[in-house]
């Protein structure tokens, strides 16, 4: 009942005595990991996180949740990349596929917009014209705190929460987590009185879901927060200690490099759950951020499933042939419903009755995977018993640390993102930015 990983749809292009050969790398890798000896040593600080985190912290984050809670019809979550889709994917993971439009009794918690990823007015006037007389509450998350897009953001939703609730007021419904120090956010918090949280030095953006940063708009929804850190402590423990056989985080780092030698530089994660869209979006960030460098790395590209099976689905079968495939099975999915017989059987779907839909996801997946590799398609698979807390836990855990040590494998710096600052400099001079060359 734990996060499981197979290769057997990959053995196919994949000989043993491949993955014998690069065992010593992948042992070398995570014991740089391990021993913090390797590039970035300084920001292996979520290595531990699960099990060596801020417990005075940890409790203000589920006090500030609870306050938000009773006191919020909307929660506003400013932030983008690593201080955005860590939040996003474990919501849409735990929670109703509806949860913004459930009745707030049923979700027992406030609806959570997010805001700040992007530079679209329209996005921010739009979201704006659905606040009308509800009550609000805004978490800003920047460990830099200079984003332009989450500062744009918050100047805006400072201002709406100010004018609702007055300067003191609104003190008492904005959260601030951002560096411990440093940074216009928290000089700004510390004046105005804001509440705040801390990122702390060692742990990087895309890294810091398990950080106030993904924890206080998780708890905020209502998801338990314990249990997501019990699933990573309980990753974090076979990651470090398990044998090679025993460890998905390094057979994956393994397998994932052993195909990037044989030319495949695209890497597809796939799902059969709409909820595990967002799954995807943080697990490009982490993988395309840290690897992506000194012009090396798999390109991390995803679909959701069958959806895309009737859009990239002829790609994927028949085009260049670049790419590999990675599928995140969902066991046993949050709900489900069974298939009913029709009197009538003009849509010809009576062979289905008495069927789950699961069943039917299960089939089409099932023949997919064997179509992908008949289109020589190497498959791996990452199976989650279930979409709980728990298991998220698992989930982040393994892919944060297989980045690790695949980074290293690839001899790059995983930890660093140099390259996402060069457009920051042509835009900052097109706006005029004081200081901007
Ligand atoms: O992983 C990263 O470092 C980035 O994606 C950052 O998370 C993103 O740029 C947001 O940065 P900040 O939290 O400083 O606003």
């Amino acid at each position: 009942d734990t996060l499981y990983f197979c290769y057997k749809n990959a053995q196919k292009f994949i000989g043993d005595h491949e993955v014998e050969s690069i065992k010593p790398a992948v042992l070398d890798a995570a014991k740089r990991l391990k021993e913090k000896t390797g590039d970035g040593k300084d920001f292996l600080g979520w290595i531990d996180l699960p099990v060596n985190y801020d417990k005075e912290e940890f409790a203000r984050i589920k006090k500030a949740a609870e306050k938000i809670r009773n006191d919020s019809d909307i929660l506003f979550v400013i932030g983008i990349g690593g201080s955005y889709l860590g939040a996003r994917a474990a919501i849409d993971f735990v929670k109703h596929s509806f949860y913004n439009d459930l009745p707030k009794e049923k979700r027992k918690a406030p609806q959570i917009y997010y805001v700040g990823n992007s530079m679209s007015g329209a996005y921010i006037e739009e979201l704006i014209d659905l606040i009308g007389d509800k009550d609000f509450s805004v978490n800003v998350i920047s460990k830099s705190g200079t984003t332009t897009e989450a500062a744009v953001a918050f100047r805006v939703f400072r201002e709406l929460t100010e004018k609702k609730y007055g300067k003191e007021g609104a003190a008492k419904r904005i959260y601030s987590t951002t560096d411990k120090a440093r940074g216009a956010l928290k000089t700004l918090s510390d004046e105005e009185g804001y509440e705040c949280f801390v990122i702390p030095d060692d742990v990087g953006g895309r890294f810091s879901v398990l950080t106030a940063v993904g924890l206080l708009p998780i708890a905020a929804s209502g998801a338990d927060i314990d249990k997501l850190m019990e699933g990573a402590a309980h990753l974090r423990e076979i990651c470090l200690n398990n044998d090679f056989s025993e460890n998905p985080a390094l057979r994956y780092a393994a397998i994932r490099n052993i195909l990037y030698r044989k030319g495949k530089s695209v890497e597809i994660l796939a799902n059969y759950e709409p909820s595990l869209h967002f799954i995807s979006e943080w697990w490009k960030q982490l993988y395309g951020e840290s690897e992506g460098k000194d012009q090396k790395g798999i390109f991390p590209a995803s679909v959701d499933l069958t959806t895309d099976l009737h859009s990239m689905g002829q790609f994927i079968q028949d085009g260049s042939r670049l790419m590999y495939e990675t599928v995140l099975v969902v066991e046993k999915p949050r709900r489900d419903f069974t298939l009913k017989s029709a009197e009538n059987d003009i849509d010809g779907l009576n062979y289905l009755s008495g069927k789950t839909m699961d069943y039917v996801n299960k089939c089409a997946m099932k023949g997919t995977i064997a179509a992908h590799v008949d289109g020589n398609v190497p498959t791996l698979l990452i199976e989650i018993p279930e979409q709980t807390e728990y298991h998220l836990g698992e989930l982040f855990y393994f892919f944060e640390f297989a980045v690790g040590v695949s980074g290293y494998m690839l001899g790059i710096n995983p930890f660093d993102q140099p390259g996402v600052e060069f457009y920051k400099a042509n835009m900052f001079r097109l706006l005029g930015k004081p200081g901007a060359k």
